[in-house]
């Protein structure tokens, strides 16, 4: 499955433009992570990638073909899940699984919720009522539904929200099994989630595109920006500290800069790190 986003904005009726001259490939296999600030623009870029919104300008193309043109046989190839969706608390998980199954057009029901439940760690949880569940399981509920039917093009809007550290791993090799063969895309604010499992991250800030390629990339281009130093009474505004240890030899700070102090040590940047500069210089 190939993705192609050209010179796409969004303007909401408001008047806010969320989006703004987007353009990117996307193509299978791939696990690409979608960061951003809060407002950055990636719900809204999932919206329409699902046509579930109408664009303001440019096109999307999904193997050639313009979205609203095959928008059926495109949905089918989609597995969804919003940033926030109701879940009709009175069902059954199997339940309101079955009926996604067939709102999706699945044709042998029991044998797709079955799989999707597996795939979740929820069977035993398949005749509970939504309403009974915790966060984390109905999160859970709403992975599994995406999951139905095999989807070509996994969209995943803050997936692992609300889970516990064990189910991210779980779900992180989840999502990177699932890349194998096909195309997924995830948004998230953790950063652990990008670094181990996506091959691709895109920044966005303030609707624009800041970044594009692996994390690898975003890391080395931020060598020479990171550094560690004791913390002084004088505040250095050139400085944007990203932690604050204390430590027995008093406090020792972490901090990103475009020209390092001469009284800081050089340190070699994690992703966090360079997520931060990029943001950081994208505000600047
Ligand atoms: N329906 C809407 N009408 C008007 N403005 C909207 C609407 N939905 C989103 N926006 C605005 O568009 C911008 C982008 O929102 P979006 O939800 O895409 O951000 P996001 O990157 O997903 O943020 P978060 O990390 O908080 O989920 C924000 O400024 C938001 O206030
Ligand atoms: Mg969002």
């Amino acid at each position: 499955m190939k993705i192609s986003i050209n010179s796409l904005s969004m303007t909401y009726p408001n008047g806010k433009q969320a989006l703004q001259d987007i353009s990117l490939e996307l193509e299978s296999p791939s696990l690409v992570g979608l960061l951003g600030p809060n407002g950055a623009g990636k719900s809204t870029l999932m919206k329409l990638l699902v046509a579930g919104l109408t664009e303001s300008a440019g096109t999307i193309l999904a193997d050639g073909a313009p979205l609203r043109k095959n928008e059926t046989a495109y949905k089918r190839r989609l597995g969804y899940l919003p940033q926030s969706f109701g879940l009709y608390d009175e069902l059954t998980v199997e339940r309101f699984l079955e009926y996604m199954a067939a709102l999706k057009g699945l044709h042998d029901q029991k044998k797709a919720v079955q799989a999707v439940l597996s795939d979740v760690n929820l069977e035993e949880k398949r005749r509970a009522r939504i309403r009974t569940l915790s966060g984390g399981q109905r999160q859970r509920v709403g992975i599994a539904q995406a999951l139905l039917g095999e989807p070509r093009f996994l969209i995943f809007d803050e997936p692992t929200v609300g889970l516990d550290p064990e189910e991210r791993i779980h779900f992180r090799n989840l999502f990177s099994r699932a890349a194998q063969d096909k195309l997924v895309l995830l948004s998230t604010h953790i950063i652990e989630d990008v670094q181990s499992v996506c091959n691709r991250l895109i920044v966005i800030h303030h609707g624009r595109i800041r970044f594009s390629g692996t994390p690898q990339e975003l890391i080395r281009m931020t060598r020479g920006h990171v550094c560690t130093f004791s913390e002084r009474p004088e505040e250095d505004a050139a400085l944007h500290i990203t932690a604050r240890v204390n430590t027995a030899d008093g406090v020792q700070c972490r901090a990103v800069a475009r020209t390092l102090p001469a009284y800081a040590q050089p340190a070699e940047p994690t992703l966090e790190d360079a997520y931060l500069y990029l943001i950081e210089e994208a505000e600047t």
